[in-house]
């Protein structure tokens, strides 16, 4: 097989919100980048983000980063490392301005200045009143970044492969990464890209679970890519079940729709969030308001013919709310459900939406990881943002519209520090052949058919395995269920084959290739969760309800080679500011 090569200064894998804002920093910086992307760039998952982005830019009411930055460490259950956190609230306004500067059609308010929306965990003064911090494009808010920054790529004279799936990293026996073998889903031909600096910006696997708001192409293949490069993944326990989920679908209602005045109600017509969050009510942290609906349903108080959902109630909006500030999300229940909001409350439910882990990195985007004797050094060329990356600013739970901050800021801040390593290090270093001939091994062994069991069917039971044993709710023994059920999967998948067939698409051999990253990545959250003893954001534990600053404030490494698991310190002190000490955790 001809092997195709092509030389860049920078590469990055991945055409989201982070991705596209990496490349464009950089291409403006007159480096020479390449973007791998498996889909065409707009039809990224970060078009899927509706609510908004936070910045404490105060159009509506008093705000500043300080308050943003408490709620987010509140948010992080203090896991959050709080430099990093600090970093992102602060230039938070200004990536945000520059957003408006590259296009982005920003819902305004009635003196022009950009919209600003409620969302939850969000307080002014500390853990005050309600802050309004959430800038939205109506429910659009990731459409709108997205083709924006992708516009301004073009224009900048951005590389784009697109649909190419990137097979594995390339990295030298001295640690060096060099690029990423690639190949092209319309004609099967591989492709060796060479870079002196490599950003991974391929979102997060939300595929492993079978009810989910992600894109169908959310599965976690940088995530395994770093792992099989012999990178740990950080904090893969904590993932996050958007409370607002279409029941039974999984497909996202934005968060936005309780920031405009929309509230939970139960079977008794009972606006229960005022029992589990007197002061926040539907505006609490995501963990927390979907742990009340799971509450509520498992006590009883669910709606429809199985009690299995709750209701989220929107009509007293009005028409005019709901047409001009929640289009999307309309569009959305009367397509999937057959219920307009403007007339019926629309039936909801948990749906897994966001992972707080990834790969380890610093707030310039360097990966770190324990790679020498020492106890972390940043992996030389290679950087990740976005929610592959695990800086760590969302620690145990994220706070809504913090995502296309963080996609933004640290998409700019790896940019920024790639820049910096290409003026240091001007040129490719050679290429290492045994590390390419291993990715392609990769690639080959799908071209072999037999009459293994289907990846698909694998791919099947795992998001299964993963709904019924790591949930919104755990315990020993399900967890340890589910490790064993994520670990047999994983081995039978050693013998999977694609179909017997004379012809083998493409796709498939890509659907193989993304079922086996999402093994790894179930691997990861699975055996995390299930070693932390303690109940903390996202993760918590009927057997362990407290959570436990003395033993547990820590983050997380799973490592692949050893299947094992170690952990790290959390960085609690901020860059300028006094660092904001644990507390219980309530709204
Ligand atoms: O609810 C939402 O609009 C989702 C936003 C987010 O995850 O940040």
């Amino acid at each position: 097989m001809n092997l195709e090569r092509r030389r860049f200064d920078a590469l990055i894998i991945g055409a989201g919100g982070a991705g596209l804002r990496a490349a464009l920093q950089l291409a403006r910086a007159d480096a020479k980048v390449a973007v791998v992307s498996k889909v065409f760039p707009t039809r990224s998952h970060t078009v899927a983000a509706q609510g908004g982005v936070n910045a404490a830019l105060a159009n509506v009411v008093e705000d500043n980063w300080h308050w943003h930055m408490f709620d987010t460490v509140k948010g992080s259950d203090y896991l959050g490392d709080q430099d990093a956190i600090e970093y992102m609230c602060r230039a938070a306004p200004q990536v945000v301005y520059e957003l408006d500067h590259f296009g982005v059609p920003f819902s305004r308010l009635e003196d022009g200045n950009i919209y600003q929306r409620a969302f939850g965990g969000q307080s002014r003064n500390f853990g005050g009143e309600q802050a309004m911090r959430t800038c939205a494009a109506a429910d659009r808010t990731g459409h709108a970044i997205l083709h924006s920054l992708y516009q301004q790529n073009i224009r900048a004279k951005t590389h784009f492969f697109d649909e190419y799936f990137a097979v594995d990293l390339i990295k030298d026996a001295d640690g060096h990464v060099l690029g990423a073998l690639a190949f092209s889903i319309e004609t099967g031909e591989p492709i060796l890209i060479e870079a002196k600096a490599t950003l991974l910006a391929t979102g997060g696997a939300g595929q492993m679970y079978r009810t989910n708001t992600n894109a169908l192409i959310n599965t976690g293949d940088g995530l395994a890519m770093a792992l099989r490069a012999g990178i740990p993944l950080q904090d893969m326990e904590f993932i996050q079940f958007h409370p607002t989920g279409i029941a039974g679908r999984g497909m996202l209602i934005t968060e936005g729709s309780r920031g405009e005045g929309g509230y939970l109600l139960n079977s008794d017509g009972e606006r229960f969030m005022e029992r589990y969050a007197p002061h926040a009510k539907d505006l609490a942290s995501r963990d927390v308001v979907s742990r009340a609906i799971y509450t509520e349903v498992k006590e009883g108080r669910g709606v429809g013919p199985n009690k299995d959902h709750v209701l989220l109630k929107l009509d007293h909006l009005g028409a005019d709310v709901i047409k001009s500030r929640l289009p999307g999300i309309r569009d959305s229940s009367m397509t999937f459900v057959h219920v307009d909001p403007i007339e019926q409350p629309i039936p909801i439910y948990p749906t897994c939406h966001y992972m707080m882990g990834g790969i380890p990195t610093n707030r310039h985007g360097e990966v770190v990881a324990p790679l020498r004797e020492s106890a972390e050094e940043p992996v030389p060329g290679l950087y990740a943002a976005g929610e592959c990356a695990c800086v760590s600013v969302h620690g145990a739970n994220r706070l809504g519209g913090n995502s296309l901050l963080d996609i933004l800021v640290f998409g700019r801040a790896a940019a920024n520090q790639m820049i910096e390593f290409l003026a240091e290090n001007p040129h490719n270093r050679p290429m290492d052949d045994s590390a390419v001939d291993a990715a392609m091994a990769r690639l080959h062994r799908w071209e072999k058919k037999g009459d293994g069991e289907r990846p698909e069917q694998l791919r099947a039971e795992l998001k299964k395995a993963m709904e019924d044993h790591a949930g919104v709710f755990r315990e020993e023994g399900l967890l340890a269920e589910g490790v064993k059920k994520v670990r047999e999967i994983a081995e039978r998948f050693k013998d999977a084959t694609l179909s017997d067939h004379s012809r083998v698409f493409n796709t498939a051999r890509v659907e193989a290739m993304e079922t086996e990253n999402l093994i790894d990545c179930a691997m990861a959250a699975s055996m995390s969760a299930h070693a932390r003893q303690e109940s903390r954001g996202a993760h918590s534990r009927v057997d362990f309800e407290k959570r436990d600053d003395e033993k547990w404030m820590k983050h997380t490494l799973y490592f692949l080679e050893s299947d094992s698991l170690d952990y790290k310190p959390v960085r609690t002190r901020p860059l300028t500011v006094e660092s904001f000490p644990p507390k219980e955790r309530v709204y």
